[in-house]
């Protein structure tokens, strides 16, 4: 079943790049840019992976992301999961990035998508995954900066796939964000946003009607609004869901207890993805198995999560039928 899972072809729809960053590169990238770590130790670093909520996990990961400074830091980040996503079984990843970490430090937008875009030429030419960039405004800045970081953005519009929305959510409802939505769908970038991870179902509701997304990534406390769940499943809108992420920030207390399958069952379009893999302990493949083992799932029920990620991903529908086509072939195989 493990082999299954992991050859399994799939999309990765969810996944900060800044949150893939291994404790090893942590150190090697600080040794090499002369940064000081508030870690003795790559031991230290995976101990204090102990959190509380979403702002205890985002005050480590920002730490973190400190040691990323060069152009080549950022390619080598992004190869580093290129090769790891691969080995799990996916063709097709939309990355989140966060400029305004890194503009807030000195490092300049062209360096960060810079070295994120010539590594995911490289996965694509070399690995055959194919990708998107999704640039994420961090919620608990404010609507101005947010503004600024789309102006900046706007020169490299052609490397970017999307707009999102992370970072701490209770408080920062989406419709704080709606004039800068609206000005990136003008722009012709697709939009998603985290909405229903920690905060309510009421920013499910915004990030559709206000912000205007196409998909929602999280979105678990939906399942607290019936109205909500059955316009989710008529509207095919999917929800980019992480267990790993969410067990780990507490959201559900036990994988058994995730209600991923529970609005599968409704209906709901629901994807399977790591989210920011070192820090929740495992890249994609790990989060199927971890899904696979708690619900009991079937090859054909693995299946359908795997179409699921193809048909939520915004590739274009030749690359969608070629990789639904490699899914099939490769159940077909396995028997
Ligand atoms: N939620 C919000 N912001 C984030 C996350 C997340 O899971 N990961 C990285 N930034
Ligand atoms: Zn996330």
């Amino acid at each position: 079943m493990e082999d299954f899972v992991r050859g399994l072809p799939k999309a990765e729809l969810h996944l900060h790049i800044e949150g893939t960053l291994e404790p090893e590169m942590m150190f090697a990238l600080a040794a090499r840019n002369g940064v000081s770590l508030p870690y003795a130790s790559v031991e230290a670093v995976r101990a204090a992976y102990e959190f509380e909520n979403l702002q205890s996990f985002l005050d480590i990961y920002y730490a973190g992301a400190a040691c990323l400074l060069h152009e080549q830091d950022f390619y080598d980040l992004t190869w580093a999961y290129l090769e790891r996503a691969r080995a799990d079984g996916v063709r097709h990843a939309e990355i989140f990035f966060d400029p305004q970490t890194h503009t807030g430090r000195g490092v300049a937008f062209a360096t960060v998508v810079g070295g994120i875009h010539r590594a995911l030429e490289d996965g694509r030419d070399r690995l055959g995954v194919t990708s998107g960039l999704i640039m994420c405004f961090l919620r608990d800045r404010s609507a101005e900066a947010a503004a600024e970081t789309l102006q900046a953005a706007l020169p490299h519009k052609a490397l970017l796939l999307g707009v999102g929305l992370d970072s701490a959510e209770v408080g920062h409802p989406p419709s704080k964000f709606a004039a800068v939505f609206e000005r990136a769908r003008a722009e012709g970038l697709r939009a998603v946003a985290h909405a229903g991870e920690e905060g309510p179902a009421a920013y499910v509701w915004e990030a559709l009607d206000v912000l205007g997304v196409e998909r929602v990534d999280h979105g678990v406390r939906s399942a607290e609004d019936a109205t909500l769940v059955a316009r989710l499943a008529a509207e095919q809108v999917p929800l980019t869901m992480c267990p790993l992420s969410n067990v780990r920030l507490r959201v559900f207390d036990r994988i058994e207890n995730h209600n991923i399958m529970r609005l599968h069952d409704a209906g709901v379009l629901v994807t399977v993805n790591s989210d920011d893999p070192p820090y929740f302990g495992g890249y994609v493949g790990e989060n199927y198995l971890a899904v696979q083992r708690a619900f009991g799932l079937d090859r054909g029920q693995l299946r359908d999560l795997a179409a699921n990620s193809i048909a939520a991903s915004f590739m274009p529908g030749d690359r969608k039928a070629e990789l639904t086509a490699e899914l099939n072939a490769y159940v077909q195989a396995a028997g």
